[in-house]
């Protein structure tokens, strides 16, 4: 809900558990007021604003005017700093005018208030359906606030867009620039500026590489600039867009936990900054490295939304709220909600050695697994017997594989049908590259090809006629053949970001239109092809974002899939992100047993990704028993649970979480441990239960002859005996209500 005290010139965003203030200052300047648990009284919120400093200055005759109050003083806390007058902090928009002049400052015009929330064109957004009818979406649980702005100098119009969500303690914040004068070049266009009183928190964030992606990192708050992000043109395994501040070091369940994310797959960046006076200064958005957005008259530009989560119960407060936007607001694909196949993958059983015999013994072992769907991965199209060549010529590879009959294969056994596509590249030695080689970006910069990451290039889909013939390539195979699921890869970064499809003024815009033809691929397909489940990779985690999981409901995590890696990085991915986006195999990896990796696996979508004719029959025996599980309980207590984290590995050498289904009847636990040797958790502490119901409980597949109250295994824990601490690194415990 939004409140507007026209007296005072305050605005206040609130919901139940939440308040959000802004002020129009005499100056028509916005200050941030408050940003915190929910206020129910706000009459002396004025006060506590940093008063203005008086300054000296000249006026226009020259003579010092003495005192006067200043809008600029540098501890006010501001919703948009200005950029090229006093206030040095961040700005989020930074224009350069036609006469090279780099001011940028906006006055307060007029405000909107209004139910619902404003989709982006183009762009992955809240509550809005692929293809946009409407004006506003959600009108029933989300409130906005539009505050237009005019900069000082040239016709430029900003519109900050917030937005309070009535069910969650969400803000989402964007920005409109809108030209209505001169031609000007946009240097930065970040999303949203949050300005906090203290600095006193921790900063969280994951940072990894490939097969070490999302590994939690925390900090205490220290003076000067904090910088995390990408510039690799896509959200990248270096930093995931995700981050969050805490007043606690590391509660789980208590104090003050602010979360941001940003709805963008491209270039971003997060400054945060402690000012000289101990306040807190964030900027946020897409990445200014290398971006430089012109607009003509009457040219506009949005920025990506950035969502803010506020948890005053700790870090699970901002998991769950963040778990339930996603599922609730952010993705499009509603079919999949309960509607997730058992997956088998072929690449790391035989990676690009296979032919249709081989992919037939695959799919007839695969079967004994209890699997649902078959997804042949890289290697069936064009020249493709290894990453040297094909990417970009999107036909069967008929020498190698009848594709045709590997389907059929499939329905005669009642399986569904997956296969790979990696859209965005191509190889020099491939057909579309020999006649469309600046096609490719960084042609000019980079003609001998040098530079090539794993023999390939990223096409350009800045350009709309390089995105159209890969959409009809794709098209072309997904009319052919009968195809239920696809697999998009992206295995290279941007490197040279140089468009042959832009003049010289509009390099700077690369980047961003990139962004904007993988969406408009995207969401092309899943509109011609509602009934195909999609889903994202990129060097397994390098695009976990929430650009990508609007359009497809998980992201393979890591191609780090041994349990023992496996399980920090899906715990840390799933403090931002829900278990039901966590793209997780068991794969044959060699260091952690079966059982582990079952355990850890469950904790995700749940898959299988091997060469499954080389198993024994112990090892089918070990992972049917996570397909039973599967089956039986996955549905309603992991994809569609409340996630509760016990434990956390950075602090303590094992990690713990359990997920409870929405009615509390069902519960299914795991710990991990790294070494061996003792178990710190003698007691083990649940979360979630319904204290008054009785829980069944089952360890590792032996059912526990007594029954435990909830409040029991909440407040004095499931004491594990050494039994199970000595035989396994996991232990998976499936709590159900006794009458389950
Ligand atoms: C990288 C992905 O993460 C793997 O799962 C696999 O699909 C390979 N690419 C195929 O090239």
């Amino acid at each position: 809900m939004i409140h507007y005290n026209q007296e005072q010139n305050v605005f206040h965003l609130f919901n139940k558990d939440i308040s959000y203030l802004i002020h129009v200052n005499g100056f028509g300047r916005l200050e941030t007021l408050y940003f915190g648990e929910k206020l129910n009284d706000v009459s002396d919120i004025l006060n506590a604003r940093t008063l203005y400093t008086e300054c000296t200055y000249l006026d226009k005759k020259m003579s010092l005017v003495t005192p006067t109050p200043s809008y600029f003083y540098p501890d006010t806390l501001v919703e948009i700093s200005s950029h090229g007058i006093f206030d040095k902090r961040d700005a989020p928009i930074v224009i350069q005018h036609e006469n090279g002049s780099y001011l940028t400052d906006f006055e307060y015009v007029k405000h909107k208030i209004y139910h619902g929330i404003k989709p982006l064109d183009g762009m992955p957004c809240l509550d809005a359906p692929l293809e946009r009818k409407e004006s506003l979406y959600n009108k029933e649980n989300v409130d906005t606030l539009e505050i237009i702005l005019k900069d000082i100098t040239a016709n430029v119009i900003l519109h900050e867009y917030l937005s309070v969500y009535r069910d969650k303690n969400i803000i989402v914040k964007s920005f409109k620039i809108e030209n209505k004068g001169k031609r000007i070049k946009l240097l930065r266009a970040f999303s949203m500026q949050l300005d906090l009183p203290s600095s006193d928190y921790y900063f969280h964030h994951f940072h990894g590489t490939q097969w070490v992606e999302r590994q939690e990192e925390i900090n205490k708050i220290y003076d000067g600039t904090q910088e995390i992000g990408s510039t690799r043109g896509r959200s990248s395994h270096q930093e995931n867009p995700f981050c969050f501040l805490s007043k606690e070091r590391n509660s789980l369940t208590d104090g003050e936990v602010i979360g941001f994310n940003l709805i963008y797959s491209g270039n971003w960046e997060m400054r945060v900054t402690k000012t000289p006076y101990d306040s807190l200064h964030l900027a946020y958005g897409i990445n200014d490295d290398d971006f430089c957005f012109s607009l003509g008259r009457n040219e506009s530009f949005d920025t990506p939304q950035a969502v803010i989560s506020y948890s005053k119960d700790g870090i699970d407060g901002m998991s769950q709220t963040f778990h339930r936007l996603i599922k609730e607001n952010l993705q499009t694909d509603k079919e999949r909600e309960h509607n997730r196949p058992l997956i088998f993958n072929s690449w790391e059983g035989c990676l690009f050695t296979f032919d249709t015999k081989v992919i037939k013994s695959y799919i007839d072992d695969a079967c004994k697994l209890g699997i649902e769907l078959f997804v042949l991965d890289d290697g069936w199209f064009g020249k493709r017997d290894n990453d040297k060549s094909g990417l970009g010529d999107w036909f069967v590879n008929e020498k190698k594989i009848n594709l045709h009959e590997v389907i059929e294969h499939c329905h005669e056994r009642k399986l569904k049908f997956g296969i790979w596509f990696e859209p965005e590249m191509v190889n020099p030695d491939s057909d579309l590259f020999r006649s469309h080689p600046e096609w490719a970006l960084g042609y000019e910069e980079n003609k001998d090809w040098s530079h090539l990451e794993r023999n390939q290039l990223v096409l350009d889909f800045t350009n709309d006629d390089v995105v159209d013939n890969i959409f009809e390539q794709m098209c072309k195979i997904l009319d052919e053949y009968d195809i239920d699921y696809v697999k998009w890869d992206h295995n290279r970064i941007l490197a040279e970001h140089f468009t042959a499809n832009l003049p010289a003024e509009k390099q700077g815009e690369a980047y961003h239109r990139y962004v904007l033809g993988y969406y408009r691929l995207l969401s092309q397909l899943r509109i011609r092809y509602p009934e195909i489940f999609f889903e994202g990779c990129s060097s397994g985690g390098g695009r976990f974002d929430l650009g990508t999981l609007y359009y497809v409901p998980q992201i393979w995590t890591s191609d780090e899939t041994d349990g023992a890696s496996r399980a920090y990085i899906q715990y840390y991915t799933s403090l931002g992100y829900p278990l039901s986006t966590i793209s997780s195999h068991v794969s044959a990896s060699a260091q952690t047993t079966y059982p582990t990796k079952v355990d850890i696996a469950l904790f995700g979508t749940y898959g299988y990704e091997m060469n499954p004719n080389k198993l024994s029959e112990r090892e089918f025996a070990e992972m049917n028993r996570g397909t039973e599980i599967y089956h039986k309980y996955h549905d309603k207590a992991i994809l569609n649970g409340t996630l509760y984290h016990l434990s956390n590995p950075l602090d303590h050498d094992e990690m713990s979480m359990i997920s409870v289904s929405q009615d509390q009847s069902l519960a299914i636990a795991v710990y991990y441990e790294k070494s061996n040797i003792v178990m710190r958790m003698d007691y083990w502490k649940l979360k979630g239960l319904n204290p008054k119901k009785r829980y069944h409980l089952n360890l590792n597949g032996v059912d526990v002859p007594e029954t435990y109250s909830g409040e029991h295994l909440m407040k004095v824990g499931y004491y594990l005996r050494d039994i199970f601490r000595r035989q396994n690194k996991t232990i998976l415990l499936i709590l159900k209500e006794s009458n389950y």
